[in-house]
């Protein structure tokens, strides 16, 4: 079937018209001419098809009618070119009215259909005939809300005010402010850990720690010290270490791990992406009651799926994972049984970060998540707990590199440039064909898996690399943040087994194309993911209209801290919406026998007052993505989170083989805590739905 095109009826079209349509608009001198073009996803393994820039990648479909036929060797000839003609790509030879292209990434663009004398050239000279523009250009300047100096030197200070808040830093590319907002505060008192970092022991780095069948892990979470851009401040380890210990156990193992909380907040772990019995899922509310300070919960692990996979808790994360508890979980297995062959090491890398001020961590919210629109993202990125961070290779060495990120809201976009990447797997397994890749793409939740081979002698650094729209102007502007650097030394590394080459699988495409099937005849279910907001204040909501004109598929960066900071939970209401029912969060009432198949679209509603990419996560399950706006998806992976940008959609086929209540929610800490979660219900056989309304809050909905 062919892929949804622009002109179609929306519902048919699983994307916004305003993000992903171009209207090409004729030329004085081909009057009556008319034409539209579908921008579509890039084939990309990533939620989000993007360049290592993170500039999204786009192929595009362009369609003419009511243009004069000319003679060959002439033609029309689309090109996309950027608004000061300075680069321009060649999308192609009209066919019948029409051509789609190879990748374009341009962050802004013009799209022209020109009539070339000879359609075979390779660059523009005949004249146009139409012309559109990219929607990205409709991208405004923040310049109109900028703060006189003063205003801006005194938001400048970071220390803590009576209130006990501390105002978010600026960041250094975005130097406006809308008036009036500097006085205001989070609706919500200002929460830290307790105790002084001086007192306290510096956390580890995270040791490997491997548990055979039956064995049991005590895991003690606790306050610990550790030490960001050469601060001292408080956070919480899991047994001393930051991030927590990497635990690895065999596929099909059964393993314990008694939880024992010594924080100050009431815990829980959940295990993400294991698919194993729902009471030690770790759902808070839903699964288990919070275990309080003090107290302790055991859990039985069940691995039955070879991926990366970590563990974090499940109330307040926005906190109690943003201090420090987050640690990364591998299950080897019969898929990774070539490691040794392909790769002379294994490395769990978490990615995550921090939002420091001058005085240490910008306060949490006590009574309810503060960040709530945006998320709370950090100025600090940190690689297994540090803005530091080292690897030494060999030359020729060939590392995998199991990258999670645990950040509350972050997407990274992280490359190594010098090193030549191959992508091998993702949350719940490998693909069927692996693909040398220049950058991984990934979204808070998710878990990618690459094997890097370090070339040459020198430095590579690890970046994280994003384009973003500039605030004080109309463009965009690469950001660039260095995570840590590998050093690759002279000595050769021994040579391995197998050489540095794409492996195929074919027992797992077999595997990935039979479940694919089974999406005929499954349940269908559509979930949209809107925006509901109570009170947030005037100005607030004034300036984040002037932003909605376009959307960026993604945020990378954190440019406007002071408006992300004040919106709370308790005026925030991110909603997952039954499209069918209109039910939504926690009233979602969907039970399914075991063994069903659920065809499961999620899409992403733009026309709300903040829209944004959600990670969008189910427990205890695994699904494929099938398609993204409607266009089937190239390779097939299981996975258990999923990156959805504003105005698209994804097709996701899930396996509903674990029984037991699971919970489904964006994986954006501030957004589970307004309200983004819900939950279905896998009936054991002769099992009946459970009635509603089931109490499933987070605690304080
Ligand atoms: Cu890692 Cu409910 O999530
Ligand atoms: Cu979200």
């Amino acid at each position: 079937m062919a892929p949804p095109r622009c002109g179609e009826p929306a519902a048919a079209r699983a994307f916004d018209a305003g993000l992903f349509c171009l209207p090409l608009l004729p030329a004085a001198s081909a009057e009556g001419a008319s034409g539209q073009v579908t921008l579509r996803p890039a084939p990309s393994p990533f939620g989000l098809a993007a360049t290592a820039a993170g500039v999204p990648e786009l192929v595009l479909e362009v369609e003419a009618a009511g243009l004069p036929p000319l003679a060959p060797p002439a033609g029309y000839v689309a090109w996309a070119v950027t608004p000061m003609f300075t680069r321009e790509v060649r999308l192609g030879a009209l066919r019948a009215g029409r051509v789609t292209s190879g990748p374009v990434a341009l962050a802004q663009f013009l799209v022209l259909v020109t009539a070339e004398p000879d359609a075979r050239g390779t660059a523009r000279r005949g004249r146009p005939v139409l012309r559109g523009t990219s929607p990205s250009m409709v991208l405004q300047p923040h310049g109109a809300n900028a703060l006189p100096p003063r205003a801006l030197a005194a938001a400048h200070a970071h220390h803590a005010r009576p209130s006990g808040w501390t105002m978010p830093p600026m960041h250094p590319l975005a130097p406006t402010m809308p008036p009036g907002l500097e006085q205001l505060e989070p609706a919500v008192a200002p929460w830290l850990p307790e105790g002084a970092a001086a007192s306290l022991p510096e956390a580890r780095a995270p040791e490997a720690t491997w548990l055979a069948p039956g064995d049991t892990l005590e895991l003690v979470a606790a306050p610990a010290r550790r030490t960001v851009r050469g601060q001292p401040v408080v956070a919480y380890a899991y047994n001393g270490q930051l991030p927590g210990p990497v635990l690895h156990v065999r596929q099909g193992a059964r393993v314990f791990v008694r939880f024992v909380n010594r924080t100050a907040l009431p815990g829980a772990v959940h295990w993400h992406g294991l698919r194993l019995v729902d009471s030690s899922d770790g759902a808070v509310g839903l699964t288990q009651a919070a275990v309080p300070p003090g107290g302790s919960f055991l859990y039985t692990l069940d691995v039955p799926d070879a991926g990366t996979f970590w563990y974090h808790p499940h109330a307040r994360e926005d906190a109690a994972q943003d201090l420090g508890l987050a640690a990364m979980l591998v299950v080897h297995g019969a898929d990774d049984a070539d490691a040794p062959r392909r790769v002379h090491r294994d490395l769990a890398l978490l990615l995550d970060d921090l939002l420091l001020g001058d005085d240490g961590p910008i306060p949490w919210g006590r009574e309810a998540a503060t960040h709530a629109l945006m998320g709370r993202v950090g100025n600090v990125l940190t690689v297994n707990g540090t803005d530091r961070w080292r690897l030494a290779a060999r030359r020729g060495e060939v590392v995998r590199l199991r990258f999670a990120n645990a950040a509350n809201a972050r997407v990274f976009n992280v490359s190594l440039p010098g090193a030549r990447l191959r992508l091998v797997a993702t949350d719940l397994g490998p693909y069927a064909r692996e693909h040398w890749v220049d950058h991984v793409t990934i979204a808070p939740g998710e878990r990618y898996v690459v094997d890097a081979r370090f070339e040459a002698p020198g430095a590579v650094p690890l970046v994280n690399r994003v384009t973003a729209p500039h605030p004080a102007s109309r463009g965009f502007l690469e950001v660039v943040d260095t995570l840590g650097v590998v050093e690759v030394g002279d000595e050769p590394a021994p040579p391995l087994a197998a050489p540095f080459a794409l492996a195929e699988r074919p027992a797992v495409a077999r595997a990935h194309a039979r479940a694919a099937r089974a999406a005929r005849g499954a349940a269908a279910r559509a979930l949209l993911l809107t925006l509901r907001l109570d009170t947030l204040p005037f100005g607030l909501v004034q300036a984040m209209r002037l932003d909605t004109a376009w959307v960026m598929p993604v945020e990378w960066a954190g440019l406007m801290p002071m408006m992300d900071w004040l919106p709370t939970a308790r005026e925030v209401r991110w909603v997952l919406r039954d499209e069918a029912t209109g039910r939504e969060n926690r009233t979602l009432d969907w039970a399914f026998p075991a063994g069903a198949r659920l065809r499961l679209r999620v899409a992403n509603d733009r026309h709300t007052l903040h829209p944004m990419a959600h990670p969008f996560h189910l427990h205890g399950q695994r699904f494929l993505v099938l398609a993204r706006n409607g266009v089937p998806e190239r390779d097939l992976a299981w996975k258990d989170t999923i990156l959805v940008p504003p105005g698209t959609s994804v097709e996701l086929l899930v396996e509903l083989d674990n029984p037991g209540r699971w919970m489904f929610h964006c994986h954006i800490a501030e957004h589970i805590e307004s309200g983004m979660h819900g939950a279905l219900t896998v009936l054991r056989p002769g099992e009946r739905a459970p009635a509603l309304p089931h109490d499933h809050s987070l605690g304080g909905h």
